[in-house]
């Protein structure tokens, strides 16, 4: 068996590259998405680009806090309903667990706990895009998990991954899509990206998304603007880190966090703020970058779904829902989807 952490991912030969191309690769394609987000109107940055090593440790720290009920509320789900979960998302054998996006392994821990209880023959294919993600993530798993089996991170783009040679197979694939990182698309790009998934999906495939439901906007605001400070500080990380990887010199002193929720749109967004004109000089981009008094940078979406919109979803991609698995508060929804 494979090491874990290992990069398994294989490519078609010209993609593969050695590391120092592919970090000079990265670099290029963050320079490219700032210049276009700070040159637009109204500004914004893709907010893929938080997750670097001290935004993966503050987005940690978001998880903890007591405003961010999110954690807590598919955590429960999980404790407490993997037994019917996994029964009725499972089929087929040998079972395909892909899991999009290497999350910290506290649910997943619970749902591959099940599984080995249930003496089901499946491979475990974490994917995400951060190495150091998924390295974290395998050694996270087998600690907490004292049996052996096969797990096989796969390194890049979740579509180039789900079809790489390795997941061929006769069994069936359990897709897992948790944390309700959906959340970071639009009602509309969410609609896209289910409907992309599920077209690399087979019949009888099984997806289960985790969805963060529409509840009082008060409990929903107060998750992105928490007490201490530290959804501030994660915002504002990205404003360090082109500091650091793109020599630019932001005074973060001079930006305001600003989170709103839209009740409408079920959307939270945040938004960092220029307390007052200034100017950034960005030297990996040679660019001066004006701000007005009070111009925004748009940072993130976090969506908010409810049940009509996660049938529409439904709906559009040929999938089916199988039944879903929400907290005892209603706040969060775990659902099951098959390709029909
Ligand atoms: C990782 C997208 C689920 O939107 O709730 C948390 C990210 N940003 N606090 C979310 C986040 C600020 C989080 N997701």
């Amino acid at each position: 068996m494979p090491e874990a952490g290992s990069v398994l991912f294989s490519t078609k030969p010209e993609k593969i590259e050695n590391s120092m191309t592919q970090i000079a690769r990265q670099v290029s394609q963050f320079a490219q998405d700032v210049k276009k987000g700070l040159t637009a109107t109204p500004k914004y940055l893709p907010s893929k680009y938080l997750y670097d090593v001290n935004g993966d440790r503050l987005f940690q720290r978001i998880m903890a806090l007591p405003e961010y009920y999110v954690t807590r509320a598919e955590y429960e789900v999980f404790k407490f309903q993997s037994t019917q979960i996994i029964r009725q998302a499972v089929g087929r054998e040998p079972l395909q667990l892909i899991e999009l996006g290497a999350g910290d392994g506290m649910k997943t821990q619970l749902l591959l706990t099940e599984l080995l209880k249930r003496k089901v023959d499946f491979s475990y294919y974490p994917i995400d895009i951060s190495s150091n993600a998924l390295k974290m993530l395998s050694q996270s798993v087998r600690r907490l998990i004292p049996q052996d089996f096969p797990m096989l991170p796969l390194q890049g783009d979740y579509f180039e991954a789900l079809n790489s040679p390795q997941l061929k197979s006769d069994g069936q694939k359990l897709i897992l899509f948790l944390g309700s990182t959906i959340g970071n698309f639009s009602a509309p790009e969410a609609a896209a990206f289910l409907a992309r998934l599920s077209s690399m999906m087979e019949r009888g495939d099984k997806l289960l998304v985790g969805f963060d439901l529409k509840k009082h906007p008060q409990t929903i605001l107060n998750a992105y603007n928490d007490k201490q400070g530290v959804t501030r500080d994660f915002n504002l990380n990205l404003l360090t880190r082109m500091n650091k990887e793109l020599g630019a010199n932001f005074d973060l002193s001079q930006f305001a966090h600003f989170p709103v929720y839209d009740p409408v749109q079920g959307a939270a967004k945040s938004y960092l703020v220029s307390l007052k004109e200034q100017e950034v000089y960005c030297s990996a981009l040679r660019q001066r970058i004006f701000f007005k008094a009070w111009e925004s940078i748009f940072m993130e979406v976090s969506q908010k779904f409810d049940m009509a919109m996660i049938q529409d979803f439904a709906h559009q991609s040929q999938l089916r829902i199988v039944r879903s698995f929400t907290d005892s508060r209603m706040m969060y929804a775990d659902v099951l989807f098959e390709k029909s």
